[in-house]
């Protein structure tokens, strides 16, 4: 049988995660949060599909993708969850729980990162644990699934 899908999606610049930055974002890469989603995603059964995109309209579409395929959510939307209605519509459509991750602690930084249009409709907002964000986000929807906790 096929493994189930989490999809892991990142918005604008975090291609640049490990050199922009590090003393806010640390220095692990990208290619460190996929090796990391995938590991724990395995030990759970599950399968990642790992995305990233400077564009907004492309984060779009990766969210109308995981609509249909995905069993859960983990996204950080970056500069675009303080911004962007579209992605929160996008997500608004989706059946599923949806993790917001943000490697730095938002509310510790500039008032402008304090206001986000995804955490109103996510199941859950982690924020400031870093790259291990995303790790607890994927156990998190493995455990959901498995209707351990809702
Ligand atoms: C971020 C926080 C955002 O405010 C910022 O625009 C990012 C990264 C984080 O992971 O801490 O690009 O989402």
């Amino acid at each position: 049988m096929n493994s189930q899908n989490i999809y892991v999606l990142n918005g604008p610049n975090l291609n640049l995660l490990g050199t922009r930055q590090p003393e806010v974002y640390g220095s692990e890469t990208l290619q460190d949060v996929e090796t990391l989603c995938r590991r724990v995603a395995a030990e759970n059964d599950f399968a990642i599909q790992f995305r990233q995109s400077n564009h907004e309209g492309e984060v779009v579409e990766m969210i109308h993708e995981a609509r249909t395929e995905a069993v859960g959510i983990v996204i950080n939307p970056a500069a675009y969850t303080h911004t962007s209605i579209a992605i929160r519509d996008a997500l608004a459509s989706c059946d599923m729980p949806i993790y917001e991750v943000h490697i730095s602690n938002v509310h510790r930084r500039e008032a402008f990162r304090h206001h986000s249009y995804v955490s109103g409709l996510a199941t859950g907002v982690i924020a400031g644990l870093g790259i291990e964000g995303y790790a607890a986000a994927v156990r998190a929807i493995s455990l959901s699934r498995a209707k351990l906790i809702r």
